[in-house]
């Protein structure tokens, strides 16, 4: 209900009180936590993430009788209408080219559009590694998916996604957050293998632990942070790597031993790169069994770990999130707290006991608050089921 009164009736309203008729579909497209494996998903890594209880919500109507789609974000007070028979370019208006990126994708002869109505708002804070990037992008596919019976499957939703990012957002993203949530399930927690994109659900049973975000409230965007950029590192890495050990098939497959190797020819930032990326792929697949064996201590000091890693040699970190860090971790009741997402600012997740989170919380609030003058969020979220229709379950 409480999804309801946030999110689905002000949408709803918003549609009525602007096109001046009833929405015909509601869906819900989630944003998404990871557990653990971050920056490994366009380096042939496993992740962990899953889908959350925070959507994008998307009420729409087909207009049969024109070939105007007009949007309204709602919570951004901006409204774009393009025509879908002629090729979209991407524009200034930043989010509209997520899902512009999309219908490019799939214009194609054998896809006959027509007009549409759709006004969106969203529960997922922008800019805090929560993906609302791929739910709008992933949002939008499946919504033209639905409406016009393109037969596509869930894993061609989330390539396409991807691409939309891609190409009309500009960031070199990996396929973790378009995956999940377009797969994401609800109190499971997904293992991919970016590789081959085969996928395995696991039990989300934290043994009285949860899992907690702490938004630093310092905002990103990764086409101006330096997201590409670390890509590009890798890039020049994995570039060397291959040149000296051709017969490696994936990234992943390179040892430690290998990268040593190679260190002077690839040079110290490349290095330090892929280093983190070989440790971090090692260290999911060994949370992937410390999970489903529910050794909680374990999980933390691997999510601490990796914490370590993205600070101080994949360098995505910053000082809020790095104090947040290091104060979560001398609470008790703390077993693990890292930076989640693509860095640069957004949220750590830290892997709390439950009968400790309140007080952890009033601690951290209070320090963050007298060290950067910001006002830190919590966000306490509930693993969840993939972008759906929702139509039929919503009575106002
Ligand atoms: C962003 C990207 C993902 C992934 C993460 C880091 O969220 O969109 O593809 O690379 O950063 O793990």
């Amino acid at each position: 209900m409480v999804m309801h009164e946030q999110l689905i009736n002000p949408t709803v309203e918003k549609f009525k009180n602007e096109f001046k008729s009833e929405p015909e579909h509601i869906f819900l497209s989630p944003g998404r936590i990871n557990i653990i494996g971050e920056h490994v998903d366009y380096s042939d890594g496993f992740v962990l993430p899953a889908a959350i209880d925070k959507y994008i919500c998307f009420a729409v109507r087909k207009l049969p009788q024109t070939h105007f789609c007009t949007i309204i974000a709602k919570d951004l007070g901006e409204e774009y209408t393009f025509d879908v028979t002629m090729e979209v370019k991407p524009d200034q208006q930043m989010w509209m080219n997520y899902i512009l990126g999309v219908f490019s994708q799939l214009q194609k002869p054998e896809n006959r559009f027509c007009g549409m109505e759709i006004v969106f708002s969203s529960t997922i804070p922008m800019g805090a590694g929560l993906s609302s990037s791929a739910a709008l992008e992933c949002g939008f596919a499946y919504i033209l998916n639905e409406l016009f019976d393109l037969q596509l499957s869930k894993k061609e939703i989330a390539v396409i996604g991807q691409k939309s990012e891609h190409t009309f957002a500009g960031v070199k993203c990996g396929i973790m957050d378009q995956f999940a949530s377009v797969f994401g399930k609800e109190d499971k927690v997904i293992m991919l293998d970016c590789h081959s994109l085969e996928h395995q659900y696991f039990d989300a049973d934290l043994k009285g632990y949860s899992l907690l975000l702490f938004d630093s409230c310092v905002k990103h965007s990764h086409l101006t942070s330096g997201y590409n950029d670390r890509r590009k590192d890798v890039e020049h890495g994995k570039k060397v790597l291959w040149k000296n050990f051709p017969e490696i098939e994936k990234f992943r497959d390179f040892t430690l031993a290998m990268l040593e190797h190679v260190k002077e020819e690839m040079g110290s930032i490349s290095y330090k790169r892929c280093l983190y990326l070989l440790k971090e792929i090692q260290r999911v697949e060994i949370a992937a069994k410390t999970i489903s064996e529910g050794n909680m201590e374990y999980l933390g000091t691997l999510l601490t770990e990796t914490h370590a890693g993205l600070s101080a040699e994949f360098e995505v970190s910053c000082n809020e999130l790095d104090f947040l860090v290091k104060n979560a971790l001398r609470q008790e009741g703390v077993l693990g707290a890292r930076i989640m997402g693509g860095g640069f600012g957004g949220c750590s997740i830290n892997l709390i006991r439950e009968n400790k989170a309140e007080e952890v919380i009033g601690t951290i609030s209070e320090k963050y608050l007298e060290h950067f003058n910001i006002r830190m969020k919590v966000y306490q979220v509930k693993i969840s089921d993939g972008i759906k229709e929702y139509t039929n379950e919503y009575i106002i």
